[in-house]
């Protein structure tokens, strides 16, 4: 654990930037071409922490993965047909890796598995997929609802599922549980959550189907399926309108391993375009990002804010829009989230909290109970980091009212070991008067470890 000063930024901050790989499709390439028979090269992985979870548990599990290169792996699969034995698998800080694993792992008969986590991972809600697995037959066992989480693999039969919350981590787990299934499986959730896992699976020549609406952040691009399909395409609904969504999977069915080349993370991306709407003078451009519209939500807020934002899909790759997305200083107005649009803004909610901080009025989100159960608790992380600052939030059991104002350095941050509440409060650092001291700056490797090396390449 390292505490670490942000100065603010002597001038505007400008350039072209990269960011690593998404974290989101990275799990997925890797997990899902493990379980793939063939082989696959997976290309642009970060080098965050989460992802060398994943890789660690799947090696675990009798997958062959070696490293071609920075960022490069080859994945040799094992068709379905993991190690029964692998003892206890250690997903760190990452609970990706642990609610996919559960419905990865449910389906494979004989298997015994122990899943582990972090303190923080293991403070978090895992009864959320335990119960829709058991739905299809799923023998899994939480601890008081958490971690360690303990999988025997069993003959799983295919079912209806509705879940309570719009997570895409258990949506995929019942899709990955639901491949393996007897029949089919249906999986239908309150509102759309970023479904990568969908289009991975049907690049995979797995039979998935979507139906319902999408929240387009981006204005109303189709979602497809590599190989030309098309998986979903709802007609322009926007990100305000957003409406569950049903996922239909018919098992069991073999997987293909595919090569992915993943590109840049927009979660990652957010951090340096807030920067530049609140440093002033600031132009940057971060090239090479994914722009999947369940992604994008914060792009949307901004825009409402009136942040000068840009975004411009170049190509498709594996299935997924990639492109540009570009920023520029502006002065911002408040804004409002509500539940609708949770989902597409879920990891951005506390940095466009501390862009809130610097725009005029009061900017509310709400219907975001899940920041509760996140790294931390990122209401009450995110309140307590912008109080430091001399912002007043009004905390809601379920988001936060952030009222706009001059935000002051010097303050000592408490980041709670969270990557996103450290990056976020840094972000706040460039464009406040005087420092802000961070805790805790290691956290940052868990997504973004080059964060501080970008913001310095931008002239931070
Ligand atoms: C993720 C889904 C989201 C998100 C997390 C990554 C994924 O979590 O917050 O950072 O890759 O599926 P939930 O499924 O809990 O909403």
């Amino acid at each position: 654990m390292s505490a670490r000063t942000v100065l603010p930024a002597a001038g505007p901050l400008r350039g072209r930037v990269a960011v690593p790989g998404d974290k989101s499709i990275a799990h997925r390439a890797v997990m899902f071409n493990a379980a793939a028979r063939g082989e696959a090269l997976v290309r642009g992985l970060p080098s965050g922490r989460d992802v060398a979870s994943t890789i660690a548990a799947m090696a675990r599990l009798g997958a062959r993965i070696g490293s071609t290169g920075p960022g490069s792996v080859l994945v040799r699969g094992c068709a379905l047909a993991f190690d029964r034995a692998p003892g206890s698998i250690d997903c760190e800080n990452s609970g990706t890796t642990m609610r996919l694993l559960c419905g990865l792992l449910a389906g494979q008969q004989g298997l015994d598995a122990t899943l582990i986590g972090d303190a923080s991972l293991s403070r978090r809600p895992m009864r959320r997929v335990a119960e829709p697995l058991a739905r299809l037959g799923a023998v899994i066992e939480t601890t008081d609802g958490h971690a360690p989480v303990r999988i025997r693999g069993t003959g799983l039969s295919g079912a209806e599922v509705a879940l309570a919350v719009a997570s895409a981590q258990v949506k995929s787990a019942v899709i990955l549980a639901g491949l393996q299934a007897r029949g089919t499986t249906v999986v239908v959730e309150p509102a759309v959550s970023r479904d990568h896992t969908e289009r991975l699976l049907a690049a995979m020549g797995v039979d998935i189907a979507v139906s319902g609406s999408t929240s387009h952040a981006a204005g109303g691009s189709s979602v497809h399926a590599a190989g030309g399909s098309t998986l979903h395409a709802a007609g322009g609904s926007t990100l305000h309108a957003a409406a569950g969504c049903r996922v239909q999977v018919r098992g069991p069915s073999a997987l293909r391993c595919v090569d992915v080349s993943v590109p840049g993370d927009p979660s990652s991306a957010a951090f340096v375009l807030a920067a530049a709407a609140i440093v002033e003078g600031s132009e940057v451009v971060v090239e090479r990002v994914l722009l999947n519209p369940t992604r994008l939500g914060f792009l949307e807020v901004l825009r409402r804010m009136g942040a000068d934002v840009g975004s411009s899909v170049e190509e498709l790759v594996g299935g997924e829009e990639v492109g540009t997305l570009s920023a520029r200083f502006s002065r911002l107005r408040a804004f409002d989230v509500a539940a609708g649009e949770v989902p597409a803004t879920i990891d951005e909610l506390p940095l466009l909290a501390v862009v809130a901080a610097f725009a005029e009025g009061v900017s509310t989100v709400r219907g975001a109970a899940e920041l509760r159960v996140k790294e931390s608790d990122r209401i009450a992380a995110t309140a307590a980091m912008l109080g430091a600052m001399g912002i007043r939030v009004d905390v809601f059991d379920d988001g936060f009212s952030v009222h706009g104002g001059t935000v002051r350095g010097g303050a000592n941050i408490v980041t709670h070991g969270d990557h996103r509440i450290a990056m976020s409060a840094a972000v706040a650092a460039l464009a406040c008067a005087d420092g802000v001291t961070l805790d805790d700056a290691d956290s940052v490797a868990v997504s973004f470890p080059e964060f501080f090396d970008v913001l310095r390449r931008l002239g931070a």
